[in-house]
Parts: structure tokens; C-alpha cells; sequence
């Protein structure tokens, strides 16, 4: 990392740790149609990103740009209410910049929320996947370059970076709840476009059960700062072979906020025991 971004990460964490009233160990990222979670939340503060020293701002139709301090079912949570795109333009650093910050002021455990497209074919639309591993096919990686060992390894291993624990946590709850939830492989891409047929079907030949556009530099970021995490998808759309995806960011959105009810309920019910 550049000793410039890390200077601007220390400023950021000194300003919100000056500001905070609460000190979350759990840290959320909302994706694409998920953003009604914070319907659910008790808001302590609201902090829009452009009053963050050194924070980014996002640009996509459907995110809002604010991080949020609160309490869910109880918990202490910081909310990343509308995150960084690699296909907004932005360098892995941005992308990664609020989990840098979110491990800067004690977060311990991530969790990652995205849409994505389903390849598997036992999967509908509006299932939620929890991630049990990642294919990482943006054709770059946000470690890239020095790195600060102060920060994280080297060469992270890289053999459980979606935590065993949280996985059993989450199907546990889930059966209590009567929650379906699939399990899979997500396939991280650049984007912007959305997949050919034959890229989706790639995608399946390869090994991933997903495909969505966010979270895997994420989680390498965090997982090379040491945090656990947890991540889940919210399938959105069909890539599955032999049938024709029509894939829209509308129906990405309207199908994200059909299901975010049980997301929400899952992760409440997680809460308390992360
Ligand atoms: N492909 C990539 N990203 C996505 C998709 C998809 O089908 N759906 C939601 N995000």
C-alpha cells in the first residue's frame, strides 16, 4: 500500500473515531437493492460520505452514500450504505478503502451483502446464497503492489476466507427461522456488462454457483487484515445454461428488494451470537 493511502486511512479512522458513539465490532456491507436493511436499524448516527475526510463517493443508481452507525437486533453495527464499484473506474484501493477503515476502527467480523446471478440450476430467483468461497476474476487484486506487513501477510493463505463458523451459524438460524438458503461459490467479475451465455456458462464449468460484480476484493482485503467474514448473495437473475437470460439492472433491483426481508431476518438472527 502507498504510504499516502495509508496516511488518508488514519485520518479517516481518527475522524470517525473521534465522532463515534458506539464501537461496532461488526461491520455491513449493503449491495445492489439491499439498502431497506437499514429500515430495520436503530440509527445512532448517519454520516453522508462527503463529510468523511478521504472517503469516497459512489455514483451508481440505487446506492446511497452513507456510513451508518446503529444498532441491530441490539448489536452495536457500522453500515457501508452504498459501496465502491471496480467498474465505476475506481483503483482496488478505493474499492477496499471502507474495509481498511472498518478494520481501523475494530471491526472484527464483515459481513458482505451482493446480488448476483444464479448459474446453478436448482437456484430461483430471490434464494439467498451464502458464500462458501470465491473465484476471483476481476483480472487484478487489490493486494497488488508493496506490502505493508504491518497490514497483513504477504501471500495470504487463502483456505477458509468465508468463515466455517459463521457458515454453520447462518444454516442453523436459518433452519430455526425456516429461511431457505443455498450455498455456493461466488464468481467475482469486473462487470460493467452482465454475462454473455457463454460466460455464464463458463462460470459454471469453472466452479462457481454465482456471479456478481462486488465483495471479492472486498474480502481479500479483509481477510488479509484478519477479519472474519461472512458473506451472502441475493440471486437476482438465471444464467443457467439452456435457458435465455434477460438480465436487467431494474430487475436486479426490484428481485434484491423481494428477498431482502429474509437477509435481513437472517442476519438479525445471526447478530447476538457473531
Ligand atoms: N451478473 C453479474 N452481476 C450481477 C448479476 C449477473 O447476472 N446479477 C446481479 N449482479
Amino acid at each position: 500500500m502507498l504510504q499516502e493511502t495509508k496516511q488518508h486511512i488514519r485520518e479517516t479512522v481518527d475522524y470517525l473515531n473521534n465522532r463515534k458513539t458506539i464501537n461496532p465490532k461488526v461491520g455491513i456491507v449493503l449491495g445492489s437493492g439491499l439498502g431497506g436493511l437499514t429500515k430495520a436499524l436503530d440509527i445512532v448516527d448517519e454520516i453522508p460520505y462527503k463529510e468523511i475526510p478521504f472517503f469516497p463517493i459512489s455514483t451508481v443508481k440505487g446506492h446511497k452514500g452513507t456510513l451508518i452507525f446503529a444498532r441491530l437486533n441490539g448489536v452495536e453495527v457500522v453500515v457501508l450504505n452504498g459501496r465502491f464499484h471496480y467498474y465505476e473506474g475506481y483503483p482496488m484501493e478505493v474499492v477496499t478503502y471502507p474495509q481498511q477503515v472498518f478494520c481501523g476502527i475494530g471491526v472484527k467480523t464483515i459481513i458482505l451483502s451482493n446480488a448476483a446471478g444464479g448459474m446453478n440450476p436448482t437456484f430461483k430467483v430471490g434464494d439467498i446464497m451464502i458464500i462458501r468461497d470465491h473465484i476471483n476474476f476481476f483480472g487484478t487484486n487489490p493486494l497488488l503492489g508493496p506490502n505493508d506487513d504491518e497490514l497483513g501477510p504477504r501471500f495470504p493463505n487463502m483456505n477458509e476466507v468465508y468463515s466455517q463458523r459463521l457458515i454453520s451459524m447462518a444454516h442453523q438460524k436459518a433452519s430455526e427461522n425456516n429461511i431457505h438458503l443455498q450455498e455456493g461459490v461466488y464468481m467475482g467479475v469486473s462487470g460493467p456488462c452482465f454475462e454473455t451465455p457463454s460466460e455464464y456458462k463458463a462460470y459454471w464449468i469453472l466452479g462457481a454457483d454465482a456471479v456478481g460484480m462486488s465483495t471479492v476484493p472486498e474480502a481479500i482485503v479483509a481477510h488479509h487484515r484478519g477479519m472474519e467474514i461472512f458473506a451472502l448473495s441475493v440471486i437476482t437473475d438465471l444464467g443457467v445454461v439452456g435457458m435465455k437470460a434477460e438480465t436487467s439492472h431494474e430487475e436486479v433491483l426490484a428481485a434484491a428488494n423481494s428477498a431482502e426481508p429474509k437477509m435481513v431476518k437472517l442476519i438479525c438472527e445471526m447478530l447476538p451470537t457473531i
